[in-house]
């Protein structure tokens, strides 16, 4: 039985060979670097190489990240993947991935857009926490390229091909995930979306005449949504862990629009510096972005054991995810456990906002009537 602390103990990724740059992307598309590189922030992108196929790059990332927990396949109670772009639509691309990796555990395929690996980073600390696993593996991994309309210039300079897994551990040090929100808005399903190929809209001669195979997306209405919900969930989210946003080490956003995350900096009062981004190199890689921007900052030293981390992803669905987290299990992490001076902190925090909105409700009518009485006179 585990002891309900989750933390990250491996990492590793997997990006397919091929380099695909701005300018190469405008020999196909009426597009420029210059455009591409000022409304997104993206300077190349990652393509599938002729053997990559989502189950090889996932498990490749998989086996990287298993080494560096020091873990064999066998030892995994867990496989958790998520990904917009499986292999097929059937089987469940997990267990393709859990055969290749060799290992004997029970897998599944989690579909949360770009949140995905949020997503499955979460429920693998819920299984944790419940004592039921103690080793699980969480894989993000996307072949995006194969849904992209490549004559649709709004969407195929934006997205790239990549892999990411991380091993989560239970431990009895407090540390690990620290808070987490889950968020789903159906209504925005159409912002972002494959018309055809599911059970609503079989494939048909349509499909292909109207190219309803590809991804389609809303792009200003998707990057509204963006930018409300990156800064407004990493603020509830840290709050909820009984920090301030200045208190985080490293914030790891999706890796959607460069211009996203300015604004979410922006708007928690917190240095861009302090943003990891990755996106000039990899695109958008969907599930992926997060994960393989955690193991790239981890790999250069920019989150170190005892780091307080706050990851946030959304997409398609609508879906967001956000979790804080502290790296490792340093003396820090005892700093944060439940009764801790930070925890009290942030409760005296939440108590005096209720007090405050309490007292503005009460308050009110007896503003109106003031208000309403000098305008009579
Ligand atoms: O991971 C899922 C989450 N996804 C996101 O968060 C993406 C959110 N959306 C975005 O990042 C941005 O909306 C985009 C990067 C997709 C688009 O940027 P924008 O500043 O919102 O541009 P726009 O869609 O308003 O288009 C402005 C102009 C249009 O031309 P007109 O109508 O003004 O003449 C577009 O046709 O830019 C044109 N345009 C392009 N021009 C050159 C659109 N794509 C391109 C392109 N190259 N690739």
């Amino acid at each position: 039985m585990s002891e309900g602390y989750a933390r990250i103990t491996g990492w590793g990724k997997y990006v397919p060979a091929r380099v695909v740059t701005n300018d190469d992307l405008a020999k196909i598309v009426d597009t420029s670097d210059e455009w591409i590189t000022s409304r997104t922030g993206i300077r190349e992108r990652r393509l599938r190489g002729e053997n990559d196929t989502t189950s090889s790059m996932g498990a490749a990332a998989g086996r990287e990240a298993l080494a560096s927990a020091g873990l064999r396949p066998a030892d995994l109670d867990l496989i958790i993947v998520a990904t917009s772009s499986p292999d097929y639509l059937l089987p469940s691309v997990a267990s393709q991935i859990q055969h290749l990796l060799g290992a004997a555990c029970g897998a599944f395929t989690m579909v949360a857009g770009c949140a995905g690996w949020v997503y499955g980073l979460t429920t693998a600390s819920q299984f944790i926490a419940a004592g039921t696993y103690n080793r699980i593996l969480v894989i993000g991994v996307e072949i995006i390229s194969f849904a992209l309309d490549w004559t649709d210039r709004t969407t195929c300079v934006l997205f790239g091909d990549a892999a990411a897994a991380t091993v989560v551990e239970a431990s009895e040090e407090p540390g690990g995930i620290l808070a987490m929100e889950l968020g789903s808005d159906g209504s925005g399903a159409h912002a972002l979306y494959v018309p055809d190929g599911g059970s609503a809209s079989p494939i048909s001669q349509r499909t292909i005449d109207e190219r309803r195979q590809y991804l389609r997306m809303d792009g200003p209405d998707v990057f509204k949504f963006a930018v409300r919900t990156l800064s407004s969930s990493l603020k509830r989210t840290v709050y909820q862990a009984g920090l301030t946003p200045d208190e985080i080490d490293l914030y790891i956003p999706h890796q959607a629009n460069k211009r996203i995350i300015e604004t979410a900096a922006r708007q928690l009062r917190v240095p861009l510096d302090r943003f990891y981004i990755n996106i000039d190199r990899y695109g958008n890689t969907s599930a992926a972005s997060v994960p393989l921007a955690m193991v790239e900052a981890i790999e250069e030293g920019r989150l170190k054991d005892g780091d307080l981390v706050a990851m946030c992803a959304f997409g398609a669905g609508l879906t967001w995810a956000t979790v804080v987290m502290q790296m490792g299990t340093g003396e820090l992490s005892a700093a944060y456990s439940l009764f801790s001076v930070a925890r009290a902190r942030f409760l005296a925090r939440r108590a005096s906002d209720v007090v405050f909105d309490t007292a503005q409700g009460a308050l009110l009518p007896l503003y109106t009537r003031i208000y309403g009485l000098r305008k009579r006179l």
